[in-house]
This record gives C-alpha cells, structure tokens and sequence, in this order.
C-alpha cells in the first residue's frame, strides 16, 4: 500500500503522516516512511535522533537508472523494500525512514531531478504483503505537475476548515481527477465541531473520509521535542481509525 500525504502548508500533513506510520505499525505493517518535505522533519517526529547520517534519496539516481547492463541488486528495475542499500536508510521497530533531501541553493529553482528520483523509486517499489509506504509530499501541487502522486494507492489530501487550506485541498482534487487518480481522499485536521466537518464537504464537495481533532497532547510533544511514538490521545485514536479505513480499502 503507497500513501501520500498532499495539502498546503502547516496544515498537518507531517503529523498525520507519523501517526498514521505509527497505527499501520501497530496493525503488524511494516512501514517505509518517506520524507519528501526539502525541509525535513517526519523523522523528528517518529523518534530518529541519527537523521544527519542518512544519505538522501536524490542520489540515487543510479539505482533507479533503468539500464539493463547494470544489473545487480543496486539496478534491478523493480527492487523491493529489502533491495534498497542501507545507506538510505534508517530502520528502528519495523519502520523505515528515508528523506528525500531536497535542499536546493538559494535562488537554485528547480527541484525536478529529486522529484523524477522519488517518481521514478515510487512506481518501480515493489511491495510485498503487510508493507507500506507513507509519503510526506512538499506542501502545495508542484508534484502532482510532475506525477509524483501517479503511483500512489492513496492520496489523503490534508486540509483544516478554513478557506485558504481549503482552496489547496480543492486545487490537488482538481489535478487527481485530470490524472485519473483513484483513491484521493480527503483527511480534514484540527477539526473542531459538526460545522467545520460541513464546511469541508461543502467547500470540496466531498466529505472528508476522517477528521483529526486539535489534540493538546500533540502539541505538547511538539513543543518539548518528543516523538509522536509516545503520545497517546484524540489524535492518535483518529489514526488508529484511518489506518483500519485505509487497510479495509485493501490496495
Ligand atoms: N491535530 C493536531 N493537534 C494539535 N496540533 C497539531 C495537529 N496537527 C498539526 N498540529 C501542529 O501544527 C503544526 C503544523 O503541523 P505539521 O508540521 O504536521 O504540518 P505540515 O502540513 O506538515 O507543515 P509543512 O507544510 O510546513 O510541512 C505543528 O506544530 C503540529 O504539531
Ligand atoms: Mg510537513
């Protein structure tokens, strides 16, 4: 099952994402978490202290260079979870982390070759039964321009009740349908009341498949630095819901 997570900026993509890492770890899944966010920060929040140590995604076009002569578990074209070199790589209680690493110069533009890496990594990943891969895409629509989300067996589409989060969410709902993608669903954050829940369905016309609640216990492991592995609450409950939705869809 391939997860991605799309939606503007700060409305909680990234820790919706952890937790939802989180509850397909605890339905027995294991987990490839991919941080596509150029500036990362999943892994803080799923408890990885050694981030620094990874080596990005974005240099390793050559494992997913497609040239037949290169064969070898580096270059097999579809590798599976187990085939990609370690060195990408972090791995703690059946998740995985790895970070895409777009860290471009200042003034430096485009961030193509890391997106045709992710793409290209993203639709060749063969995944075995009971794995997963979650990925936190870059806030905004850049990367449904470039079929990024083509691949993904779920695209959740993050979004709060308020207008400026909504009209994202409505112009990512927009692209899928263009790419004839199937799946997208729509996951309302810091949903506070019955009116908020309606104003998303109206706004969107589509009613979002789960709401997450503003939950304090978030924000507090936010605030001191902790993992989301170690909080438990409203929000955390809501993850456990989406992860049964989701495995009950059966991609
Ligand atoms: N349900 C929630 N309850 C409490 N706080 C939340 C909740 N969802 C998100 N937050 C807080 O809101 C802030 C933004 O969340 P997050 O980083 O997950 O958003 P994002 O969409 O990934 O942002 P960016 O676009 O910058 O990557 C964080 O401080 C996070 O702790
Ligand atoms: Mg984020």
């Amino acid at each position: 099952m391939k997860i991605a997570f799309c939606g503007k900026g700060g409305v909680g993509k990234s820790t919706v994402a952890a937790l939802l890492c989180r509850a397909l770890r605890e339905e027995g899944l294991s987990v490839l978490a991919i941080d596509a966010d150029p500036s990362p920060h999943l892994g803080r929040l799923l408890g990885f202290s050694e981030e620094e140590k990874l080596t990005p995604l974005s240099e390793m076009r050559e494992l997913l260079a497609e040239r037949a002569e290169k064969a070898g578990p580096y270059y097999t074209l579809n590798p599976r979870i187990e085939d990609l070199p370690e060195r990408f790589m972090l791995t703690r209680d059946g998740l995985k982390l790895m970070v895409l690493g777009a860290i471009r110069e200042a003034g430096g533009g485009c961030a193509c070759p890391e997106q045709t890496v992710l793409r290209r990594l993203l639709s060749h990943l063969i995944l075995q039964a009971r794995e997963a891969v979650v990925v936190d895409m870059e806030a905004g629509v850049e990367h449904f321009g470039r079929g990024t989300v083509v691949p993904m067996d779920f695209i959740l589409v993050v979004t709060q009740p308020y207008r400026g989060s909504l009209e994202t969410a409505k112009q990512i709902l927009r692209l899928a349908r263009e790419l004839e993608l199937k799946n997208v669903l729509v996951v309302g954050n810091a949903v506070r009341t019955t009116e908020d829940e309606a104003f998303i369905e109206k706004t969107l016309g589509q009613s979002p498949v789960l709401s997450f609640p503003e939950d304090p216990q978030v924000a507090a492991a936010e605030r001191e630095g902790r993992s989301l592995l170690e909080v438990e609450g409203p929000a955390v409950e809501a993850a456990r819901r989406l992860a049964r939705i989701l495995l009950s869809h059966g991609a």
